[in-house]
């Protein structure tokens, strides 16, 4: 990949998963949830912007007739799950009462924002609501079956493409990489 070297934003240093690989992963999760919600499809709900990306292939891998709706939310202090003030950015247009709702995260680092996103969608009175993350931490602790979907855990390293950036730049590339500084 070509890059200028105009500051000192962490760039792009190994892959760490392939595209190949997400799609295969994409892929099955799309078949464990269409086969989950035959009778009812889901209205999926993305967590704006890092999941754009991986909705966009996930919602494709999904053979029902699905809803969609964002949501974007702001976030300060990620270091522990019980700190740290969530704040919606931009809020759904649809009402969520009586629907089951598939809330899509590109990743789950902290939990704070799923933490908060849960208690506050479950307040809209859903039918039924479960998370789809592609990416959850390693060391994430997390009560069983909080995260329905998962794609990959993942190191502590910053992780940049598919949806995911740094500074706002790279979330375009196929594969995810780990980013870093030129040692
Ligand atoms: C990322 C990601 C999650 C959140 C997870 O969003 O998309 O929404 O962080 O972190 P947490 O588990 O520690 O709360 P980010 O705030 O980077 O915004 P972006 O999606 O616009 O890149």
């Amino acid at each position: 990949m070509s890059e200028e070297k105009t500051d000192n934003i962490p760039t792009p240093q190994h892959v760490l998963i392939t595209a190949d690989q997400v799609a295969e992963k994409v892929d099955e999760l799309g078949k464990q949830i269409s086969q989950d919600y035959s009778k009812e499809a889901p209205l999926l709900v993305g967590v704006l912007k890092g999941a754009f990306v991986f909705m966009s292939d996930l919602s494709r891998s999904i053979d029902l007739p699905i809803e969609f709706d964002f949501m974007a939310v702001s976030s300060y202090g990620h270091s522990t799950t019980s700190s740290g003030v969530v704040r919606i950015v931009k809020d759904l247009d649809l009402d969520l009462a009586g629907r089951h709702v598939l809330l899509v995260e590109d990743i789950v680092d902290s939990g704070l924002t799923l933490n908060f996103l849960r208690k506050n969608l479950l307040a809209r009175n859903p039918a039924s609501l479960e998370i789809c993350a592609l990416l959850v931490r390693e060391d994430f602790q997390f009560e069983e079956d909080t995260i329905k979907y998962t794609g990959f855990q993942v190191p502590a390293d910053w992780l940049v493409g598919y949806g995911l950036d740094v500074a706002e730049r790279y979330r375009n590339l196929p594969d995810i990489w780990v980013a870093g500084s030129e040692s």
